[in-house]
């Protein structure tokens, strides 16, 4: 076993795990937070996405030992203050979800598109950038429609932040 430490949603955590222990398992079986979702064993799907130091990654991919000192997002700590991130609200108010599985890696994935090539997004941007994210229930059209909207959202919430 190895003792690892990281920061996840702004709480400091440390569990022992064996070497071998993924940092989607780590999330999900040491720290019970469940919203990250596994839905392949071929990196394929993007339901485990987090952000690990601000930056999108597969977390079924990423083994939590080499996220010491890290700071980890989940999809559990996006809302702040009891209100949603503008990224969750675009997809409730464009029903980008059908089922829901893929939603927290699909949101995670958004944010950092915009985070990543700012909020005016092309429709073919945000389909391109979305590549390594699957939904089965095929609900690309308000999927897209959603992070489109949710950028534009993200940017009013940001102007607003810097006015406080
Ligand atoms: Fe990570 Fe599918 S569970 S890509
Ligand atoms: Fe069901 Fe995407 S909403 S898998």
């Amino acid at each position: 076993m190895t003792t690892v430490t990281m920061t996840v949603n702004g709480k400091t955590v440390s569990a022992d795990v064996e070497p071998r222990t993924l940092l989607v398992q780590f999330l999900r079986e040491n720290l019970k937070l469940t919203g990250t979702h596994v839905g392949c064993d071929t990196s394929q799907c993007g339901a485990c996405v987090v952000h690990l130091d601000g930056v999108a990654v597969k977390s079924c991919t990423t083994l939590a030992v080499s996220c010491e000192g890290a700071s980890v997002t989940t999809i559990e700590g996006l809302a702040a203050g009891g209100k949603l991130h503008p990224m969750q609200e675009a997809f409730r108010d464009n029903h980008g979800l059908q089922c829901g599985f893929c939603t927290p890696g699909m949101i995670m994935a958004a944010i950092d598109i915009v985070n990543r090539c700012g909020h005016d997004l092309a429709e073919h941007t945000i389909r391109e950038e979305l590549e390594g994210n699957i939904c089965r229930c095929t609900g690309y059209h308000n999927i897209v429609k959603a992070v489109a909207a949710g950028a534009e959202a993200m940017r009013t919430s940001s102007l607003q932040q810097a006015a406080e």
